[in-house]
């Protein structure tokens, strides 16, 4: 058990020999990833200020750097030209004033006269342990250099709202600035503020988003809203969500309202059903940025608090998904992968093959990293499916019940388990018919496109090290299959 005076310690108290071995610990495990952001030690979680700006694309993420549990926040900082190689900037912004001494909480980004300004939640707590969360904002140079104003620019909560008030998004339009920020009512329910600001300084408070959600759990984390294919995106993680059917299976949800664009002066946003961003088991707290081409890319965290992960006796936890960019089709997110991952690919395997009441693998297609894109036509089976990194004993399946369109992802078999109290399968039901599964396998994980990008699964694996074993299903009938893949190292 971690104690509030470990997970309280900063990076800054540790010395040299304590952080050497910690990185050797991190180092010796099996399950670090390959092309994926993952934290150099300790605990990663939001991705916070995503942003395009003098000529990288910036992702920072929430890190605790001693240990795998949430503790004091800071900012890491990667920046990368191509959204694949990332160059390791470091801590960011550091937790070192009095309003953010419990943490710098998470954030946005926006450019303005050639400075990326961050702006993020303090999170400072008293000795009776209770919350005072302001919004505060560090402007980043060309330079990479980060400074902190000295006193936050939103000092507490309004009145009428509770103590979690936190991750603000903040853009420009109509010549001011605006931010939105992740609330609780005092009668415990969740929802998002609306504040405006001519420079950045004096924020006023708006008020509510006018959503048709007005009782939808207890708190809204990390609202994003952004204009899209002629509609307004409002993106938040709402927890306190009941599960229902395949919906809503994980600790906390995050998903998105498509409408109308949002009336700043009304607050109005006229928008249809919320819907989940990820069908799979370890997703949380996306953010998204738009870059020079217009492209709205999205990364999410890979994983959720309050459940422990198999990295963690390791001394490191979680990881973010790749980059998807993002565009609307019938009223639906749609999520596909951006195109620079291609520049990964190494050996191509290719296979074109029937498969029928059967299961089978191929000659040299086998994997730990890798792509897969799978292409099914002629689809006449009652179940198909693919099974990866199995051996013998272990598997992850991917599994398609073609009657009712639906398909499952089961980890129960996938090696050191993980979750467990909230399932080990996850599903959905697919509006079309299943045509094309794309997935991204790395030694921890795996991301499955499912019709170009109409669903999402995304969940961490911790299989064992031998399960390379790439095989193909169909039970009662058969399936034609046009199947490439490419190593990823
Ligand atoms: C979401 C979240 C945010 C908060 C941050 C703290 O995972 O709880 O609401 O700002 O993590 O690390």
């Amino acid at each position: 058990m971690w104690t509030r005076e470990q997970r309280y310690r900063r990076l800054e108290e540790a010395a040299p020999e304590e952080i050497a071995s910690l990185l050797e610990t991190v180092h010796a495990c099996p399950f670090r990833q390959t092309f994926h952001i993952q934290p150099p030690m300790g605990l990663m979680n939001d991705p916070n200020g995503l942003a395009y700006f003098d000529g990288y694309y910036h992702v920072f993420y929430q890190w605790f750097p001693l240990g795998p549990v949430h503790g004091v926040k800071y900012w890491y900082h990667m920046k990368s030209i191509d959204l694949i190689t990332w160059i390791d900037e470091g801590p960011g912004i550091r937790p070192d004033l009095d309003f953010d001494s419990h943490g710098a909480y998470s954030g946005s980004a926006l450019e303005q006269d050639g400075k990326l300004y961050l702006m993020y939640t303090g999170n400072k707590r008293d000795e009776n342990w209770r919350r005072y969360p302001s919004q505060c904002i560090a402007v980043m140079n060309q330079n990479g250099e980060i400074s902190k104003w000295q006193d936050p620019v939103i000092p507490e909560p309004p009145n009428g709202y509770t103590e979690h008030f936190r991750d603000p998004r903040v853009w420009k339009e109509d010549g001011g600035f605006w931010a939105i920020i992740g609330a609780q009512r005092e009668d415990l329910t969740g929802t998002v503020l609306l504040y405006s600001s001519p420079d950045m300084k004096t924020w006023r408070l708006e008020g509510e988003l006018k959503t048709n959600l007005p009782n939808f759990g207890y708190m809204w984390e990390c609202p994003d809203y952004f204009e899209l294919d002629n509609s307004g995106v409002l993106i938040f993680s709402p927890q306190g969500i009941e599960a229902k059917g395949d919906e809503f299976q994980n600790i906390y949800q995050s998903g998105y309202l498509i409408g109308e664009s949002l009336n700043l002066l009304s607050r109005e946003f006229h928008h249809g059903a919320f819907k989940e961003l990820d069908r799979g088991f370890d997703f949380y707290a996306p953010q998204t940025m738009v870059d020079p081409n217009g492209r709205r890319i999205l990364i999410g965290w890979m994983g959720l608090p309050e459940i422990v992960y198999p990295t963690d006796k390791n001394g490191w936890a979680h990881c973010l998904t790749i980059p998807r960019e993002l565009s609307i089709q019938n009223g639906k997110l749609i999520q596909t992968p951006v195109k620079e991952l291609e520049a990964l690919r190494k050996q191509k395997v290719e296979i074109q093959a029937c498969i029928e009441n059967e299961s089978k693998s191929f000659l040299g297609l086998t994997g730990t990293t890798f792509e897969m894109k799978i292409k099914i036509e002629n689809l006449d089976a009652v179940e198909c499916g693919i099974e990866f990194r199995a051996n013998n004993t272990k598997k992850t399946v991917l599994k398609y019940e073609a009657k009712r369109k639906r398909l499952i992802l089961d980890r129960s078999l996938s090696g050191e388990s993980v979750g467990i109290d909230y399932g080990t399968i996850r599903a959905c039901s697919l509006e079309s018919e299943l045509l094309t599964v794309h997935l991204f396998v790395d030694v921890s994980s795996v991301e499955i496109f499912i019709n170009d990008g109409e669903e999402v699964f995304t969940a961490r694996i911790f299989p064992e090290e031998d399960g390379q074993d790439i095989r193909f299903f169909a039970n009662h009938g058969s399936m034609d299959m046009t199947v490439e893949k490419w190593a990823i190292s």
